[in-house]
């Protein structure tokens, strides 16, 4: 890998913000490879290099995974020629190379979009087999019952299209807890239309281990912490963990 600046390195390890990891540079707490880095220019391979702070030793990936709470009115695209894009909205500071929305939301829906550059990942997250299950808060045109429960559980078949079995939490009248594993196109609109229901308020909860950070504002994006990529990146998640 390229040589890189030791403030963007220990940046994007999610250390501190870039103007924070040079005030740890200034204070002599920053060690490459065993020597104390002196300024936040200096160059390193970030895959060959050792670095700690403070001692402890810092995990540097070759991959970005960024959370970003997508607000309605956005594309879940990289580039659009007219309308603004989930990778828009990020800070310079996130907007690393090759970024793209692991799985799509629809345009009016909101919530948590995981923006990478790591394929591998995104196919993982997107494969049934895999189960990793996205979690959704759905709000309908008609009041949810037990029936519409059991529906999603069976699996759901329309026309043309199967749907795997689906978990779902009736939250209050209209309005309900979803996990699915899949990521078809209009997937909950579409499951919920096939039981006589609208969709009208959309917003993904989870993805994974993963839960929409509550702090951030919509339109907000962070970096994931190392914890949250080894969830990621490790685990199955099935539909009998907790909901
Ligand atoms: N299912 C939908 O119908 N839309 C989304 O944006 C995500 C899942």
């Amino acid at each position: 890998m390229a040589a890189q600046r030791i403030d963007k390195i220990l940046s994007s390890a999610n250390i501190a913000s870039r103007s924070g990891v040079k005030a740890l540079i200034k204070a002599g707490r920053v060690l490459a490879n065993g020597q104390v880095v002196k300024r936040p220019e200096e160059k390193f391979d970030p895959l060959t290099t050792t670095f700690s702070v403070d001692g402890q030793p810092v995990v540097v990936r070759s991959y970005s995974y960024i959370m970003l709470y997508k607000p309605q009115g956005v594309l879940s695209a990289s580039t659009d020629k007219r309308a603004k894009t989930v990778i828009d909205l990020l800070p310079d500071e996130l907007k690393d190379r090759d970024l793209f929305p692991a799985g799509r939301l629809d345009k009016d829906t909101e919530g948590f979009i995981l923006l990478t550059n790591d394929g591998n990942l995104a196919h993982k997250m997107l494969a049934p087999k895999s189960h990793v299950y996205k979690r959704y808060e759905v709000h309908c045109d008609r009041i949810l019952t037990e029936s519409d429960c059991q529906a999603f559980a069976n699996g759901i078949q329309t026309g043309e299209q199967t749907f795997l079995p689906a978990e779902m939490k009736l939250l209050g009248e209209n309005k309900a807890l979803v996990e699915i594993c899949e990521g078809k196109f209009h997937q909950i609109k579409r499951m919920f239309h096939a039981v006589g229901a609208e969709v009208i308020y959309l917003k993904r909860l989870k993805i994974g281990g993963v839960s929409l950070d509550e702090t951030l504002a919509v339109g907000q994006a962070r970096r994931l912490t190392e914890q949250e990529i080894v969830e990621l990146l490790s685990r199955n998640h099935g539909i009998n963990e907790e909901i």
